[in-house]
C-alpha cells in the first residue's frame, strides 16, 4: 500500500464515470478540478459521480477545487487554438476578441498599463514567448519569439510584473461559495502572493460558517516564495505549483525551492504537494521518460505528502495508465525514503507535549517492532496528522466517526482514513482496530499493530495512550 498520496486533475479525458471509477480503484486519493478550465456544471457532474462511486466502493476520495486566482489567462481562439510563428506580430487585447494567429485577448483590463516596452510575456507555462514592441490604447503589439500552438484559456505570465488585481475576484468569491455549497474538501488558491491573500479566503469561509474546507496555498509567484513562512502559518497545506513557478522564476530554481518547501512543511506539520509535468510525455504515449520517472521518485524521497497529475489526466490519452505508472514509481521509491531522518527532524522540531512525545514513541516503537500498522483514533484528525508527521514505516489507519475528518486526511502521507460508527468502549475500539487492519493490510498471526489515540474518546482532546496488539 503506497503512502504518498496522488491527486489527479479531472478533465475531458477523465470525467466519465468509468474512468473516474478506475482512477479511484488504481489509487487516486484526491480529485482536483481546475476552475480556470471547468464550469460549475462540469464540477457538479464530476462531484456527484465521485460521491456515487465513493458510496459504491466504500472509498473516501476527496475533492479539491482549484480557484483561478489573480493570474491572467488568454481568452478563446477560433476552433480552440492558433499556431504562432516566430517573427510574426500579434495583438494582445484587454477586451474580449476571439483569437487567431494575429490577435487574442486576456482577462485583465490593466494589462496595457502594467507592461512596458520590451516586457517579455510567457504563454502556456512558458511554451511560447512574446516581446512587447508597441502599446496602443486598446492592445499591445508583440513579436512572437518562437513557434508554438496556443489554445483556449492557457496561462499568460509577465515575469517581474505584478498584476494589480485583488486576490479574490467576484468570480472567485462565487467559486468559494460554490465549494462551500458543494461540500468540497479542499480549496486550492492560485497565485497567492502573501498570507493576507490566504486570510481573505479564511474570512470569507468564516462568514459562510465553513470550518472544514482545507486551504491549500499554491506557491507559484516570486512573492509567495519570499513569504512562504507566513503563508505556511495560515494554510493547511502547500502546493509547489511548478508550472507557473517555473515561468515566474528561472526554471532552474524550481528544484531547490521544491526541496526547501517540502522540508519547511514537514517541520511546520503542514501537508505538502508537488504539481505539474511529472509524466507529461504520457499525455500522448504509454511510456514516461527516465527523467520523468526520476522526478516522481525524487519528490517521494524528499518526503512530500502528495504528487499531482494535471494535463496527463485532464487531456491526455492515457489517464489510467499514467496513474498506474505513478503509483508504481511511488511504491518503488518509498522503499528508499529515509524514514529515520524524517522521524528525527519531526522529533527535533516537535512541541514536547503529551501528543507529540507519544506520537514519536508510537512511530519509533512501530519501526523497531516492525509493526504492520498504526491504528490512530481521531475525532478532529489531530492524532493522525501528528502520526503522519513522524513518518512511521507502516501505514497509519485513521479511524474516525466524522466524515469531514476522514476526507481531510486524504492528502496526509501514510494515512488511510476510515469512517467508523461506534468507538465508545475500549473493547469496541480494540475489536474495530483489528477488524479494519485485517481488511486493509496483509497480516499473519503473530504480527503486531499499535493502537493509539485519546481515551475516553470524544472527551480528551490529546493523545494519551498506545497499546501494542499481537494478532
Ligand atoms: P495550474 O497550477 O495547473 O492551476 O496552473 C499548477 C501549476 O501552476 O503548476
Ligand atoms: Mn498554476
Amino acid at each position: 500500500m503506497n503512502k504518498t498520496k496522488v491527486i489527479a486533475t479531472i478533465g475531458p479525458s477523465s470525467s466519465s464515470k468509468e474512468v473516474i471509477q478506475e482512477l479511484i480503484i488504481q489509487g487516486m486519493d484526491v480529485a482536483r478540478i481546475n476552475l480556470s478550465h471547468a464550469n460549475y456544471d462540469f464540477c457538479t457532474d464530476v462531484m456527484n459521480k465521485i460521491a456515487d462511486i465513493n458510496e459504491e466502493l466504500e472509498s473516501n476520495v476527496a475533492v479539491m477545487l482549484d480557484l483561478q486566482g489573480p493570474g491572467v489567462r488568454v481568452g478563446r481562439f477560433v476552433s480552440g487554438r492558433a499556431y504562432l510563428k516566430a517573427g510574426d506580430r500579434i495583438r494582445v487585447y484587454a477586451t474580449n476578441v476571439l483569437g487567431d494567429n494575429t490577435k487574442f485577448s486576456v482577462n485583465y483590463p490593466g494589462i496595457i498599463d502594467d507592461v512596458k516596452y520590451h516586457t517579455v510575456i510567457k504563454l502556456d507555462d512558458g511554451a511560447i514567448t512574446l516581446t512587447v514592441i508597441d502599446k496602443e490604447v486598446d492592445y499591445l503589439l508583440c513579436e512572437v519569439m518562437n513557434d508554438g500552438v496556443i489554445s483556449d484559456y492557457k496561462s499568460f505570465n509577465a515575469p517581474g510584473v505584478v498584476f494589480r488585481l485583488p486576490f479574490l475576484s467576484e468570480q472567485d468569491r462565487r467559486a468559494v461559495q460554490f465549494a462551500h455549497k458543494m461540500k468540497a474538501d479542499f480549496l486550492a488558491l492560485s497565485f497567492v502572493r502573501s498570507s493576507d491573500d490566504v486570510l481573505e479566503v479564511n474570512d470569507l469561509l468564516i462568514e459562510l460558517g465553513n470550518d472544514h474546507l482545507g486551504i491549500i496555498a499554491k506557491i507559484e509567484t516570486e512573492s509567495a516564495v519570499e513569504e512562504i513562512d507566513d503563508i505556511l502559518k495560515v494554510s493547511d497545506g502547500i502546493m509547489i505549483a511548478r508550472g507557473d513557478l517555473g515561468v515566474e522564476l528561472p526554471m532552474e530554481r524550481v528544484p531547490v525551492i521544491q526541496k526547501s518547501i517540502i522540508n519547511k512543511c514537514h517541520i511546520a506539520g503542514k501537508v505538502s504537494m508537488v504539481a505539474t509535468e511529472f509524466l507529461s510525455s504520457m499525455e500522448s504515449g504509454i511510456r514516461p521518460t527516465r527523467a520523468e520517472v526520476s522526478d516522481v521518485a525524487n519528490a517521494v524521497m524528499d518526503g512530500t505528502d502528495a504528487v499531482m497529475l494535471s494535463g496527463e489526466t485532464t487531456i491526455g490519452a492515457y489517464p489510467i495508465e499514467t496513474l498506474m505508472m505513478m503509483e508504481k514509481i511511488i511504491g518503488s521509491s518509498e522503499e528508499d525514503i529515509n524514514y529515520l531522518e524524517l522521524l528525527d527532524t519531526a522529533m527535533r522540531t516537535e512541541k514536547q507535549d503529551t501528543t507529540g512525545v507519544l506520537a514519536y514513541s508510537v512511530a519509533e516503537c512501530a519501526n523497531r517492532l516492525k509493526c504492520k500498522a498504526i491504528v490512530a483514533l481521531t475525532m478532529s484528525g489531530y492524532t493522525a496528522r501528528k502520526m503522519s508527521r513522524f513518518r512511521p514505516g507502516c501505514p497509519i489507519i485513521a479511524l474516525s466517526p466524522n466524515m469531514e475528518t476522514v476526507k481531510s486526511l486524504a492528502l496526509h502521507f501514510g494515512v488511510v482514513p476510515v469512517l467508523v460508527r461506534d468507538l465508545s468502549s475500549f473493547d469496541v475500539i480494540m475489536k474495530e482496530a483489528v477488524r479494519v487492519t485485517r481488511e486493509l493490510v496483509m497480516v499473519d498471526s503473530g504480527d503486531k499493530i499499535i493502537i493509539t489515540g485519546g481515551y475516553p474518546f470524544q472527551e480528551v482532546k490529546h493523545t494519551n495512550f498506545m497499546k501494542v496488539e499481537e494478532l
